[in-house]
């Protein structure tokens, strides 16, 4: 089985990632033939961006997931934009990707509703590109947090597309979403998602945040009205913490439900806090070992580029010579 999953280097990871994403990375990179992880910088310029900062993050990115448990010997990591094939790969990709498709892509509605200077049309493209990311090195599992459905079919589609027109070449690839905490919710508003750019600030526990910031926003989290401690529908708040809190000590919902039956929201939010506390305490002291050695970043980050050239090169061969680009072989 081959993995793909790539992140983006955008300020810092929050407990949604890590949950929904990071924790599966690690989870599958023994599982992977091999296992493939990106950090999308090109990704990273759809929306506005500071070119210094830009760097500076995927150095930080990197630091996080090498802190997560990612090991550069078990697994592939490296950065995007290292591997000229992606830039390729998207624009012969895009001359099977239906408009209609890119113009009814949520994330694409969302963000583009954000942004107050330019919709850039690098943001309609976005989706491409992440099917680029995939198809070129043939993966056939992308673990993904629940919002990045509609793009996972997307990506399937665009290789149907290319097979039935050129033969079989790419691989139609299936997303992994976690049972549990697939959609971690912002916790002042648990209708929405938890995320750094449409979030609120109070409501994302960042992985690196101190011990007693992460404290505060869950003992602050919104809850609802009632007083049982149960999933449901009308508790999207409780829910969102259940699910939490069953991640963070590796147990099942329904454990969490009967352990805490009878507390009160106080309680269990203190319970939870000092979970996600105790959760996330080793990867941000790893990270603080991790992040100051930019070589050694740079170093993981070059040796998994050229591994990953030498599989997405092997595509872009075939992609090319079967749509007639280039002269022949
Ligand atoms: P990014 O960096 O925005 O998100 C990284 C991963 O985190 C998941 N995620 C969540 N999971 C649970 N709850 C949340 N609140 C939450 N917020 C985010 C996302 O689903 C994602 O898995 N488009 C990708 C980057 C990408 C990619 C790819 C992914 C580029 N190329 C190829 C897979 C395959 C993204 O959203 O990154």
């Amino acid at each position: 089985m081959r993995i793909f999953s790539g992140i983006q280097p955008t300020g810092s990871k929050h407990l949604g990632n890590y949950i929904g994403a990071i924790r599966q990375y690690v989870e599958g990179q023994d599982d992977g033939d091999p296992a493939i992880y990106c950090i999308v910088d090109l990704h990273a310029i759809t929306v506005p961006w500071d070119p210094a900062e830009l760097r500076s993050n995927v150095h930080d990115t990197t630091a996080l997931l090498l802190a997560a448990g990612l090991a550069p010997e078990r697994c592939l990591l490296f950065r995007q934009s290292d591997v000229r094939e992606h830039s390729e790969l998207t624009w012969l990709l895009a001359a099977l990707t239906a408009w209609g498709d890119l113009n009814r892509m949520h994330q694409f509605k969302e963000k583009s509703g954000k942004q107050r200077e330019l919709v850039s049309a690098g943001l309609f493209f976005y989706p491409v590109l992440q099917a680029a990311d995939v198809l070129a090195y043939r993966a056939d599992t992308v673990p993904v947090g629940e919002d990045q459905r509609q793009h996972i079919e997307l990506m399937r589609e665009i290789a149907r597309r290319f097979n039935e027109r050129f033969g079989e070449t790419l691989v139609e690839p299936e997303h992994r979403i976690p049972e549990i905490g697939a959609r971690i919710m912002d916790l002042q508003e648990p209708a929405n998602k938890m995320s750094t750019t449409g979030g609120t600030e109070q409501g994302t526990v960042l992985v690196l945040d101190e011990p007693e910031v992460v404290t505060k926003k869950i003992k602050s989290a919104v809850t609802d009205s009632g007083s049982e401690l149960r999933r449901g529908p009308d508790k999207q708040g409780i829910t969102n913490l259940i699910d939490v809190m069953a991640v963070a000590r590796g147990v099942t919902q329904e454990q969490v439900e009967s352990e805490f039956d009878g507390s009160g929201y106080g309680d269990f939010k203190g319970a939870v806090a000092e979970a996600v506390v105790e959760f996330l305490a080793p990867v941000r002291q790893r990270y603080q070992e991790i992040r100051p050695d930019e070589q050694a970043l740079e170093d993981a980050l070059g040796a998994g580029a050229e591994k990953a050239r030498a599989i997405a090169a092997e595509t872009l061969v075939e992609v090319r010579a079967a749509m007639g680009i280039g002269s022949a072989a």
